[in-house]
């Protein structure tokens, strides 16, 4: 039966920075108790407040970055009152932190004939800072890949929903940014996008896919990464009750004959959040 990960606990945490991110968003940097070396892209923590303005079961957050010193920097999305109450946060406030969770992403090899091309909508950006970085520096055993063997497609309905686009683009990989009323970028979805940096050919019909966003764009995406043959894994956002494995409250199914086998529905916080598409079923996903 999957367990937590052996690193996993829970501890305070005190709040350094909050600024906001985008339209409805915010970055919040902590200084954890005990700082955790450097964590693998795509795990994840969840956080309340240490005091009556959170909701009494914490909420699930991807690390968006690691600073040298240690400090965790969370993307949160407002969408109600868990995040309303961490965006809401002082320098100083006390926060309870359970992690690191989750799997992260595979480590891929990546070339610029078979590129590594991660898709992100909104908030589901929040993975990938860190994925991009793990790439470019090479980390267990992985070989560091060129800038130009990675792209990222970030997409949102309008420009105030590319979270920290900066930061990404400073990263120096090609990021393709898309918006569907045009503010910015090019005009249209993340999969219109990609089709049409195909077309141009900015980048190769190859290489691996990884995505993560609003259920209907990975969909979306994984359809397309499998019809050009490209294999694909998706982060999930479930929603979440423990986090470590007890309350079944993030259960996601499983295709019968994929590598999971036949038990119909993963837990998504022990098992993932990431999955190899072949894995589970993407039609059926739906939170
Ligand atoms: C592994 C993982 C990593 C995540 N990483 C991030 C991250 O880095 N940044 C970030 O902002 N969010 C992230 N999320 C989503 C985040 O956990 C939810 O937005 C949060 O739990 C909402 O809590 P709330 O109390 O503010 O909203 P609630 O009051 O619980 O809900 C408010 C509204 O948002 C909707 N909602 C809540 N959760 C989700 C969800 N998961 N997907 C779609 N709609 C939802 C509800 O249906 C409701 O309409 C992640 C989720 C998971 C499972
Ligand atoms: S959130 Fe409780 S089992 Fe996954």
């Amino acid at each position: 039966m999957p367990a937590p990960p052996p690193d996993a606990g829970s501890q305070r945490a005190t709040v350094r920075e909050v600024r906001p991110s985008g339209s409805d968003g915010v970055v919040l940097t902590l200084d954890l108790e005990q700082p955790f070396e450097r964590l693998r892209a795509g795990r994840f923590f969840m956080l309340r407040r240490d005091d009556a303005l959170s909701p009494a079961i914490p909420r699930p957050f991807s690390v968006f970055r690691q600073r040298e010193d240690g400090g965790l920097e969370f993307l949160i999305k407002v969408m109600g009152a868990g995040t309303r109450a961490l965006a809401d946060c002082r320098a100083g406030d006390r926060l309870v932190a359970v992690g690191p969770l989750g799997n992260g992403w595979p480590v891929l090899e990546a070339s610029p004939a078979e590129p590594l091309v991660m898709v992100a909508g909104g908030i589901g950006s929040a993975p990938f800072h860190m994925a991009i970085e793990d790439a470019l520096a090479g980390v267990d055993g992985a070989a560091p890949a060129d800038p130009s063997a990675l792209c990222l497609v970030y997409g949102g309905r309008h420009e105030g929903l590319l979270y920290d686009l900066a930061e990404f683009e400073a990263l120096g990989v090609p990021v393709i940014a898309c918006t569907d009323d045009g503010s910015r970028g090019f005009h249209g979805n993340v999969v219109q996008a990609l089709e049409a940096a195909w077309e141009r050919g900015d980048l190769p019909r190859a290489g691996r896919v990884l995505t993560c966003g609003p259920d209907p764009m990975m969909r979306a995406v994984v359809a397309t990464a499998t019809g050009a043959g490209m294999p694909s894994w998706v982060s999930l956002e479930t929603y979440m009750g423990c986090g470590v494995g007890i309350c079944n409250g993030c259960a996601v199914p499983t295709c019968e004959e994929g590598p999971m086998g036949s038990w119909p529905f993963a837990k998504c916080c022990v098992d993932g959040p990431v999955f190899a598409t072949e894995a589970i079923d993407m039609a059926a996903v739906q939170h």
